[in-house]
């Protein structure tokens, strides 16, 4: 089975026309969305229609996704939730209740497979550094003994890591062969804000009979993401870090 991972689309079209056509070009089987699909970008329907257009899909919620709606986190940034705000009255009822009704999170059984949105340690927490890469391989070591892979996304930084190895520079295409024996942490970076200082989109494929991991990265129309952030008048600093990547 050959998985398309894409994770934190953030409202940007462009960047998900792209990252789509570059999984679809490689192949896959099935496409796991790990959340994030609004917030941020200017175009969240069309982002949501275009996920859901998808044959195969898995798709789980992200912070963005359920605070639309739902209840603000308190330590959600103004910015963030400045967008939250517009976003959630440029979708209608209809985009409003699916986004409402996603998982929080799922188990593949079949390869394995944990699918979240931020941490095994805890639902909304950034595994960005060290002791929270070794705190989330503890969890999935003890509580999750029978699966051997979990992805997860929103920290928009792609990122491979096991007890043995982690795996940070991951800002053109590349593939890994992974340790049968290990368990793996992968983020496959943010489709439509990354913020690994490389403004190409990033997504992944994992090919579970070959134990092989794509990041791809992918260049998109950014000017045009970032026109469609200045016309509906959203903060002018979502537009500009995207040229960057951060
Ligand atoms: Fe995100």
């Amino acid at each position: 089975m050959r998985y398309g991972l894409i994770s934190d689309i953030h409202g940007n079209l462009p960047a998900l026309r792209a990252a789509l056509d570059a999984l679809n070009e490689a192949g896959i089987d099935r496409l796991i969305c790990l959340g994030d699909l609004v917030g941020y970008g200017a175009n969240p329907a069309e982002v949501i229609d275009l996920v859901r257009q998808q044959p195969n899909l898995t798709v789980i919620a992200g912070n963005h996704d359920r605070q639309v709606r739902g209840r603000r986190d308190p330590r959600m940034r103004e910015q963030a939730a400045e967008v939250l705000d517009w976003t959630r009255e440029h979708l209608g009822p209809a985009d409003l209740d699916w986004l409402a009704g996603l998982s929080q999170g799922l188990m593949l059984d079949d390869d394995q497979i944990l699918v979240i949105h931020g941490a095994l340690t805890e639902r909304d927490a950034y595994i960005l550094n060290v002791n929270e890469i070794r705190r989330n391989l503890e969890v999935m070591l003890q509580e999750y003994p029978d699966f051997r892979i979990c992805f997860f996304g929103h920290t928009h930084v792609p990122l491979i890591v096991s007890p043995k190895v982690v795996v940070t520079d991951l800002k053109a295409t590349k593939t890994l062969n992974l340790d049968q024996n290990e368990v793996y942490l992968v983020n496959p970076g943010s489709v439509g804000q990354p913020r690994d200082k490389c403004p190409l989109a990033s997504a992944a494929i994992f090919d579970s009979e070959r134990w092989s991991l794509t990041i791809v990265r992918t260049e998109y129309d950014i000017e045009s993401a970032q026109g469609a952030i200045t016309s509906a008048g959203l903060p002018e600093r979502l537009a500009e870090r995207l040229a960057t990547g951060s």
